[in-house]
């Protein structure tokens, strides 16, 4: 079951974002001392990431893992963590997925999750974007990864949209305590529409997470 909030444009709805993972990781540093963040890349979350800077956060106690990345040169524009570093506080502690290292990379960021998080691997929050095509993280329609459900982390077995990348899987995504995604534009709502009925043809419709959060604007859900 997916909560759907709806905002009256883009910014309130990132706002609502920020405020979603201000409340989420400080329940959890509470709860267990520490705040295991996963943020996703693509344009939507850049108001979000950079409201969620101004605020005061005992940013020592969360760790940020990457939803995906492109396989592009470090500092490449294309690279969703040059827009988290940009974004975020140099107190931010981010654990880059390193797609420099090719294939095996997959296997070293799964590695350095479960050391972190312990086995199995449960994310406090996880933060998704929404394609047009119903894809979510970097599982796009189509890709055989859709059906991994062993390993955590995985690389797309083709380029997207001009990369190939490496992205967390259904298996890590479904153990989270909370997923939400943040979805805005008119140009999305096909795909809000097909992941609030369940159409299992949606990547992001397919995930299975104990608690699942849409946050919205008007114009992704059709009433603006
Ligand atoms: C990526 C993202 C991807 C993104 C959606 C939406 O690396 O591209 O993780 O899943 O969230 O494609 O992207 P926009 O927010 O730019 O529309």
């Amino acid at each position: 079951m997916i909560r759907l909030e709806v905002f009256s444009g883009p910014f309130d709805a990132a706002h609502a974002g920020a405020e979603l993972i201000v409340t989420t990781v400080l329940k959890a540093i509470r709860d267990r001392g520490t705040a295991f963040v996963a943020l996703s890349g693509g344009r939507t979350p850049w108001p979000m990431f950079q409201e969620l800077a101004k605020r005061e956060l005992p940013w020592e106690k969360i760790i940020f893992f990457q939803v995906d990345e492109r396989d592009c040169a470090s500092g490449d524009d294309q690279r969703n963590l040059t827009h988290l570093l940009a974004a975020l506080p140099s107190r931010a502690r981010i654990e880059p997925m390193p797609v420099e290292a090719g294939m095996v990379g997959a296997s070293i960021y799964a590695a350095r999750l479960a050391e972190l998080l312990g086995q199995p691997p449960v994310l406090d929050l996880v933060h998704l974007g929404l394609g047009k095509d119903g894809h979510t993280a970097s599982l796009v329609p189509g890709d055989p990864l859709l059906d991994e459900y062993y390993h955590d982390v995985a690389w797309s077995s083709d380029a997207y949209q001009g990369h190939r990348r490496m992205t967390l899987t259904y298996p890590l995504l479904n153990r989270a305590r909370l997923i939400f995604w943040l979805v805005t534009g008119a140009d999305k709502r096909p795909a809000v529409e097909g992941l609030l009925a369940g159409d299992a043809t949606l990547p992001a419709a397919r995930l299975n997470a104990k608690q699942c959060i849409l946050l919205a604007d008007n114009k992704a859900v059709g009433t603006g």
